[in-house]
């Protein structure tokens, strides 16, 4: 790791198979800026656990979307590359920060929210406590940027509203992150309902587009997205939620403006638009899908480099850990 560089924290739940949102919200960007800063690219299983997953299931997502990571470009010798629950350090720093969390702000999480209303009557203190583990995530490595799609930016808050509160109470110890978002596609919306984001997670599959689906998948749900009835393909993200998120999608994996796709297919009508964005998709995803299904044949390489990666962040974590130790009034160790 280079002393010069920025640092760069970020990860995704094995909560289902990486979709176009995560791709074209988070996981291009990390691909983008990984020559350029050390990152530390995690896959947050601990978060996956705040809502009940099958066990033999979780185990596989897990080992699937680390290889996702690399089939998507990312490179595990350059990178720090681990399964959160491997460094400890993570459940422990997110204790710490819990003890100077307050109730009121965790529970006003737009995303807590939401993911309670689901749960229904018995809710999960691990959705409320949620922000602060991931707020320890990004803390423990004296992280400069977080590369995220729109909807972790409340998230993203919180971290730099606990940083700044250590470092009050403490003293200076950590780094108050930056957000990165880009600026096209961050918050691609779900297929089937254009008006809620699109989620690994959604009980329909016809909401997302994987980026492991097969072509023809990818092709049927973009024929079947939900649009509306006059045909017009112009960006109204008020009235048009549904072409306005296809001409996202579009855009994001062509780089195409949106108003030059908007000349383009002017006259045409949804069936010939909602083909080229399904052809577009297929396009930006293909090299990934032939890079996992090479990789998922080499267990023992995928291994090696969660192993590796777990290694080095510990390295780097238990030192940030050492430190709030310390700076709380816990007893001196070399540990
Ligand atoms: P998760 O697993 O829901 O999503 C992973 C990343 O994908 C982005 N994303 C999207 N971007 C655009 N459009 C969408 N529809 C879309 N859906 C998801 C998310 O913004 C995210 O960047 N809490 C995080 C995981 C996390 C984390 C962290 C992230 C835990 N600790 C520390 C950054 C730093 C989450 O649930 O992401």
């Amino acid at each position: 790791m280079s002393d010069e560089k920025k640092t760069i924290f970020s990860g995704i739940q094995p909560s289902g198979c990486v979709t176009i949102g995560n791709y074209l919200g988070a996981l291009r960007s990390w691909k983008n800026l990984q020559d350029d800063y050390n990152c530390y690219f995690c896959v947050v299983d601990l978060h996956a656990l705040t809502v009940k997953q099958d066990p033999a299931e979780m185990r596989r997502r897990c080992i699937e979307l680390y290889a996702e990571y690399i089939a998507c470009g990312l490179d595990p010798e350059k990178n720090v590359m681990f399964f959160q629950s491997h460094v400890p350090a993570h459940s422990e720093l997110s204790w710490l920060l819990t003890c100077i969390s307050y109730m009121g702000e965790m529970s006003r999480m737009t995303q807590f929210k939401e993911k309670s209303k689901k749960a229904g009557s018995n809710v999960g203190l691990g959705l409320l406590c949620y922000p602060v583990l991931m707020a320890a995530d990004i803390l423990l490595y004296n992280t400069d940027l977080v590369p995220v799609g729109a909807d972790q930016k409340q998230h993203l808050e919180l971290s730099r509203t606990l940083a700044a509160r250590f470092n009050n109470a403490y003293s200076d110890t950590f780094k108050v992150p930056e957000p990165y978002i880009p600026a096209n596609g961050a918050r691609i919306m779900s297929l089937t309902d254009p008006t809620s984001k699109m989620s690994k997670s959604a009980e329909n599959p016809n909401a997302y587009v994987s980026i492991l689906d097969e072509p023809d998948v990818i092709m049927k749900k973009f024929a079947r997205a939900v649009t509306d009835s006059d045909n017009k393909i112009v960006h109204d993200a008020q009235n048009k939620p549904g072409v306005t998120n296809l001409l996202e999608i579009y855009s994001a994996c062509t780089g195409e403006p949106i108003s030059s796709i908007e000349d383009a297919f002017a006259g045409k009508g949804y069936g010939d638009f909602k083909k080229a964005v399904g052809e577009a998709v297929v396009e930006t995803t293909q090299p990934i899908r032939d890079r996992f299904k090479t990789i998922m044949q080499d267990k023992a390489y995928i291994e090696k480099c969660y192993t590796e990666g777990a290694q080095k962040a510990s390295c780097t974590a238990n030192k940030t850990l050492a430190k709030v130790h310390r700076k709380m009034g816990l007893a001196p160790h070399k540990l």
